[in-house]
């Protein structure tokens, strides 16, 4: 496996750094939404979601594996994974709509000030972040409103088999039964994945989870515009 970002090989999960405004048009969040809620980032990654919707009033637990590093090394980490995604992203432009960015110099700025804002928080507020893994989370039972999950289910499809989705995505419904959504669904190549989201859509209804395919107001992968929503049933 190629360890740079300018190959067709993406090395190590990239420890990106998306922003509450990437967060919102995603997962078409609204305020009303972000207000008062136990919301969950897993992955959190780098991103500043927890930073920025803790500041408007969300109870925000953002968790990763990569939160188990010593807040000031992981801090000092997100500023040259962000130059790594940016790298990718704009080695492969062709692959990507820029609309909602504006334009790859945009998109930079964006991650570089999401990285930023979660270099400074993660040393402010580490309750927020808390190390953990998918599909087992350090979590009880309906500990969140909604759960968020972005850009590691299907992203890394090459590397994670629809076994370890199924119970990813079974972990999420269990720590927020309410709702969880999950995008995108596509590989981090831009390939779509419909067998393997047809496939996890069966077996989720088969254990009592509903899901269903919602368009968002952000489309980045051509074609990644449709975010997956688990409830479960009552
Ligand atoms: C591409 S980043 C996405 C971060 C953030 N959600 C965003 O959109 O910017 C992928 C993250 O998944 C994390 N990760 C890898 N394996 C994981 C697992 N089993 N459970 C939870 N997170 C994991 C990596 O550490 C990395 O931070």
């Amino acid at each position: 496996m190629m360890h740079h970002a300018d190959g067709e090989v993406l090395g190590e999960f990239l420890v990106s750094a998306r922003s509450l405004a990437e967060y919102r048009a995603m997962f078409q969040l609204s305020d009303d939404e972000l207000s008062g809620r136990r919301i969950l980032d897993c992955p959190g990654g780098a991103a500043s979601f927890a930073a920025e919707a803790a500041e408007l009033g969300a109870q925000v637990t953002a968790i990763d594996p990569i939160y188990a590093t010593a807040p000031l090394e992981l801090a000092a980490r997100a500023t040259p994974e962000t130059e790594r995604a940016v790298a990718w992203a704009h080695a492969h432009a062709d692959r990507y709509r820029w609309d909602w960015y504006g334009s790859t110099a945009r998109h930079a700025t964006i991650r570089r000030a999401a990285a930023a804002r979660f270099a400074q928080d993660l040393p402010a507020a580490p309750h927020r972040y808390l190390a953990g893994s998918l599909p087992s989370l350090p979590c009880a039972d309906d500990s969140f409103d909604l759960a968020l999950s972005s850009h590691l289910l299907f992203s890394y499809a090459d590397r994670l088999d629809a076994d370890f989705h199924l119970a990813a995505l079974l972990e999420l419904a269990r720590v927020a039964p309410t709702e969880a959504r999950v995008y995108p669904l596509l590989d981090y190549t831009g390939a779509p994945l419909h067998d393997l989201v047809d496939h996890l859509r069966t077996e989720l209804h088969d254990k009592g989870i509903e899901t269903a395919l919602r368009t968002t107001g952000y489309e980045f992968h051509h074609g990644a515009d449709t975010m997956l929503t688990l409830r479960q049933a009552d």
